[in-house]
């Protein structure tokens, strides 16, 4: 018999949790996976929770455990197998039923998969989950990408396993097609931001300050009970706090300095440079990911290179009070840019982003939950219409208070060869934007000699050219 209200394709450590949090919700959930031992596994471990679980060993037991219209969710790593996945279940399911990408996939791909659906009777939604693993399991970030109608037919189950911000769920329709992925993207990209300045101001406090794990552990703790408290920050406090069994040192110290990227950063970047929208902080945050990969070339370059001699420093308090400014003024730079980025994309594709939506929905349950976000919130409630979050009373106001301690750790840290590129790009990004007139005049020169491209003039109409000497 059909029972089940809704179905979650994947039993990894993301559909497992997710499944379960639909159950603990009062839903009964069927669910599969394409190695039947794994469903299996899955099902023997959902104690209490068996009573709402349909473990199903074939994809057909699997769209008939659940009642039509049938919502399921595919959550599988991004890419060919999402494509296969809906190849499979095409067949066996009947229409109005509905098809919800849970993975991280590129919005591109989401597009495609919408106009590939047109006309087969399906609905599809592209989703974007946030919260990892434990996210997954008691209340994740949701950012919905379909149709209107389609969100309202599947709402009470999302907006039942979302995270909850002081009772508000942290799910949300945000637009046709892509708009979910396409968001779910940005918030990567940001996450990638926040991450590498964090990691960039550790770098300082350790290769700077002599700082160890311990030390750093407390100022990030005290941290997160002020502006910056967020999950990121919460989470940096622990790590430095760990021990290592094995040697008895700070764990930290023992992990490799190299990172992985799954893609969402790059595309973040590419979407920007492609709209010729900058997001500098976010894109340093992706090349500095790569450099941390080219581990060997690094050790090289150090060997023959050499690092700069360390200058006199300040008083570390007065450092370490100017690196939790930098964090800040860093982080309005990532997230006016994240969120000009979904500005521009919001036009691009006619999707009509929410933007105070966009931040109250990221409050809680995704990684890049905080109370900074809580203000982005309002902020964007109160100025629906702002090009850039800099430009906001409470933004341009936190920048005054913050962009000081900014300037004195990107000076002080290229003075000493630290590298702290995402902060220094936040810097130049603000530097540049704050200032009315800059220098594109003499790019528009050099353009003219060389090219004849044509400049406007401040003092007259029209498309005017240089004496270049003839040249032009
Ligand atoms: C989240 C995370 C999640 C995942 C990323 C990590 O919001 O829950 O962002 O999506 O951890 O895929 O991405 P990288 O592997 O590229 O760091």
């Amino acid at each position: 018999m059909a029972e089940a209200e809704i179905g979650v394709i994947g039993l990894g450590v993301m559909g497992a949790n997710l499944a379960l949090n639909i159950a603990d919700n009062g839903y009964h959930v069927a669910v599969y996976n394409r190695t039947a031992a794994r469903t299996e596994e899955f099902a023997a471990a959902a104690g209490d929770l068996s009573d709402r679980v349909t473990a199903c060993a074939t994809l057909e037991d699997f769209v008939a455990a659940i009642r039509p219209p049938r919502p399921v969710i595919i959550m599988v790593k991004a890419g060919e197998p999402v494509d296969q996945q809906i190849a499979a279940l095409k067949p066996l399911l009947a229409a109005n039923d509905i098809i919800i990408d849970a993975g991280n996939a590129n919005f591109r791909d989401t597009m495609r998969r919408f106009t590939e659906l047109e006309g087969s009777g399906l609905t599809f939604i592209g989703m974007g989950v946030s919260g990892g693993e434990e996210g997954a399991r008691r209340g994740p970030s949701i950012m919905v990408g379909g149709k209107e109608e389609a969100w309202r037919r599947v709402e009470p189950v999302l907006t039942a396993i979302s995270a909850k911000y002081q009772g508000e769920p942290c799910a949300a329709w945000l637009g046709e097609n892509g708009a979910g992925h396409f968001v779910k993207t940005i918030h990567n990209g940001i996450e990638y931001a926040d991450m590498q300045m964090i990691a960039e101001v550790y770098g300082v406090m350790r290769d700077h300050l002599s700082m160890d794990a311990p030390t750093m552990a407390a100022v990030f703790s005290a941290w997160s009970t002020g502006p910056l408290d967020s999950y990121l920050i919460d989470i940096t406090a622990e790590v430095l706090s760990v021990q290592d069994a094995a040697t008895g040192r700070p764990i930290v110290d023992m992990i490799v300095d190299a990172a992985g990227q799954k893609g969402t950063g790059r595309w973040s970047v590419i979407e920007s440079q492609m709209m010729g929208v900058p997001a500098t902080a976010i894109e340093a945050a992706v090349a500095a990911r790569s450099l941390s990969a080219m581990r060997a070339q690094r050790a090289q370059a150090e060997k023959l290179l050499g690092l700069p001699r360390q200058q006199d420093r300040r008083d570390d308090q007065q450092v370490v009070d100017d690196l939790g400014k930098a964090l800040l003024a860093g982080k309005v730079a990532a997230y006016a840019q994240g969120f000009a980025v979904m500005a521009a994309a919001s036009q691009e594709f006619g999707w009509n982003l929410p933007m105070a939506t966009i931040a109250r929905i990221w409050r809680a349950g995704c990684i890049i939950r905080s109370r900074f976000l809580d203000e982005i919130a309002t902020a964007f409630t109160e100025n629906p219409d702002v090009p850039n979050l800099a430009l906001t009373p409470a933004f341009s106001g936190l920048l005054a208070e913050t962009d000081m301690g900014l300037r004195r750790i990107v000076a002080e840290a290229a003075l000493n060869g630290l590298p702290v590129p995402a902060l220094a790009s936040a810097l130049g990004y603000f530097d540049t934007y704050r200032r009315g007139r800059g220098t594109a005049n003499l790019i528009q020169a050099q353009r003219d000699f060389f090219g004849a491209h044509g400049f406007e003039r401040l003092d007259a109409q029209g498309e005017h050219h240089g004496p270049w000497g003839g040249q032009s």
